[in-house]
């Protein structure tokens, strides 16, 4: 899978995928993440990217030219399966959406910025919008970055035990059970005793059972 994410300031993202399991999947071929600086599309002295908002009011907006350019100069070698924006009033990510999205070959993160983009910008170029959650952030940035994790460790081959995504939360609409390590026992305070039996198909109704016991608890939303 490849993943292009547009930004003006794409130094925001560089650790993101320079370390743990994102740099081990980029490494071993299974994803390949390129961050674009949206400067290098803008034309003149000033390499401008944004403007002043039509109709004024505070807060620049990102200009169409030079997303126009860089989208377009990707397109035209790559064919794109989704040109994402990041927003806040985009469809809501779940787990749902990062396994549909796994599953692509090529991908664009438009990154926001400032007051946003040109609206035509989503009128012409976007197939999809996505936020990360009821909150505002500062640019798409981290939020790219959140995406970009979710999806990458469900492509085949990232996690070393394939399970290991399988049992994750939110995979079958449970939370994750908990888990221990060691020492069994640390200040009178002891790991079930279930989980030091060895049986592992007790272990595994086990697990199962506190993974329902934890999403009634703390969300019930999701077995609704
Ligand atoms: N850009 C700013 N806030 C955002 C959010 N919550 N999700 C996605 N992109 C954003």
């Amino acid at each position: 899978m490849r993943i292009d994410i547009i930004s003006v300031v794409p130094e925001l993202m560089t650790s993101a995928f320079s370390h743990s399991i994102l740099k081990r999947a980029i490494a071993a071929g299974l994803a390949e993440v390129n961050l674009i600086n949206l400067r290098d599309y803008a034309t003149g002295k000033q390499k401008q990217v944004d403007d002043y908002a039509f109709g004024g009011g505070a807060g620049m907006v990102m200009m169409i030219e030079p997303i126009a350019a860089c989208i377009n100069d990707l397109k035209s070698k790559t064919h794109y399966d989704e040109v994402i924006y990041m927003s806040p009033d985009g469809e809501r990510l779940t787990q749902k959406i990062s396994n549909q999205l796994s599953m692509l070959k090529n991908l664009i993160i438009l990154c926001g910025h400032y007051k946003g983009v040109d609206e035509r910008v989503r009128e012409h170029f976007i197939t999809r919008e996505i936020s990360i959650g009821d909150y505002v952030l500062s640019g798409g940035e981290l939020a790219a970055s959140v995406l970009s994790d979710s999806i990458i460790r469900l492509i085949p081959g990232v996690l070393n035990d394939e399970t290991s995504a399988l049992s994750d939360s939110f995979q079958d609409n449970l939370l994750a059970p908990p888990v221990y390590t060691r020492p069994a026992e640390y200040q009178g305070w002891a790991v079930p005793e279930i989980l030091l039996s060895g049986h592992s198909k007790k272990i595994e109704q086990w697990r199962h059972e506190q993974s329902v016991l934890r999403t009634k608890q703390r969300r019930p939303d999701l077995l609704a």
